[in-house]
């Protein structure tokens, strides 16, 4: 999506051919900033410290850390240590998994003489496919918008949650790619950004990457959209997903719960969109999924411009306050009007997954994505 007026992806090989550069984005709103990974650990730290974040763009990035590390050292052991470090990362997104076990089964069995660029060529194939994927989630869910626009919305008034727009994959997004693609095709439409506390990830990426693409938004508070959707202002959310279950169980940034309830008791729908390497066959029961507990910098402290332009952090709590922070939430399928994929809109169920996706845990991406 555009940055400016230039095209951008959030992961692209560097010059070199080698290294892999990413757009910093704890340097976001205010600071646009490309940062190069030259090795493992840097992918590694890169995921951890969230400067690369958003369930697929987390699995890409890890595709890229073992290549970075193959660069070094292509051993069996070498493999295995990479792929460790890298799952070690973040807990909740399953694209990590997904995207570590498509490597390591394509490398695995090649003398570790050859494997340096059947990595490269494959974490190449996942970064375009998951652009393919997002872009096919938005074709499919723009008839959501379309049919508010068609009954009078004007504009679509769409609730967001986090950031699963292009900045959390390679482009596009999730959730904000029937945004886009409405956009494009000139359906009025004005995003409701939740501010997503505590790492604001609506606030600083997701209002900055839909004013860089000139998508009319405006930022709430968190506990605003219950209020906004009481009063009617509110046509859907839409929100992207870190892990699916296959029973159609969303984990998802802390307090989209909360969002589904308010949209349950106001009679508004709530879809969540997702590509297929987001959903966890092996899961049942969303309340076993892995909720990552964060440190408690991200309640104490907020980051900020001042008026003379630095950047600066600032305590907000009395110090010996006791935090905790859990990072993700767990939105039963019975809350969720449905799902939205790369393979079209489905009830957000075992059965409504099974008709979409019947080769289950086998699924590859369709021709059309
Ligand atoms: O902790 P983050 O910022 O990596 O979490 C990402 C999210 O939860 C997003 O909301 C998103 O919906 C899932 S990734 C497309």
């Amino acid at each position: 999506m555009r940055v400016g007026d230039t095209p951008y992806r959030t992961l692209w090989v560097a010059a070199d051919g080698r290294a892999v550069e990413i757009i910093d984005q704890t340097r976001l709103p205010f600071e646009f900033v490309v940062e190069t990974l030259e090795t493992l650990e840097d992918a590694a730290r890169a995921i951890r410290t969230m400067q690369v974040r958003g369930a697929p763009l987390i699995g890409v990035t890890a595709a890229y850390g073992l290549c970075l590390a193959l660069g070094q050292d292509a051993s069996d052991a070498a493999l295995t240590r990479a792929r460790d470090l890298l799952f070690e990362t973040r807990p909740t997104a399953v694209n990590l998994r997904f995207a570590l076990d498509v490597m390591v089964e394509t490398l695995r069995d090649v003398p570790p003489a050859d494997r340096l660029p059947l990595a490269y060529a494959r974490a190449a194939a996942l970064a375009d496919e998951d652009v393919a994927l997002c872009r096919a989630i938005g074709e499919h869910g723009v008839s959501l918008l379309e049919a508010v626009h068609a009954r009078g919305g004007d504009p679509v008034n769409v609730l967001t949650h986090c950031n699963a727009g292009w900045l959390a994959t390679i482009d596009w997004g999730t959730a904000l790619a029937p945004i886009y693609v409405a956009h494009e095709r000139g359906i009025p439409v004005h995003v409701w950004v939740d501010e997503t506390r505590p790492r604001n990830q609506g606030a600083s990426l997701t209002a900055w990457e839909l004013g860089e693409h000139g998508v009319p938004h405006t930022v709430i508070a968190d506990n605003a959209g219950g209020h906004l959707m009481q009063r009617g202002r509110v046509d859907l959310c839409i929100t992207g997903t870190d892990r699916t279950t296959a029973t159609g169980d969303v984990c998802n940034k802390i307090g989209t719960y909360l969002k589904a309830l308010a949209a349950r008791d106001n009679g508004v729908p709530f879809w969540v969109a997702l590509p297929y390497s987001t959903i966890d066959w092996s899961v049942e029961d969303g309340r076993e999924i892995p909720i990552e507990e964060r440190g408690p910098d991200e309640l104490s402290r907020v980051t900020g411009r001042t008026d003379d332009g630095r950047i600066e952090g600032v305590s907000i709590l009395p110090p010996a306050s006791a935090v905790a922070n859990p990072a993700f939430d767990v939105t039963p399928a019975r809350l969720v009007t449905g799902l939205v994929t790369e393979r079209g809109l489905c009830d957000a169920s075992r059965e409504g997954l099974a008709g979409l996706y019947p080769e289950g845990p086998g699924a590859v991406p369709s021709a059309s994505a």
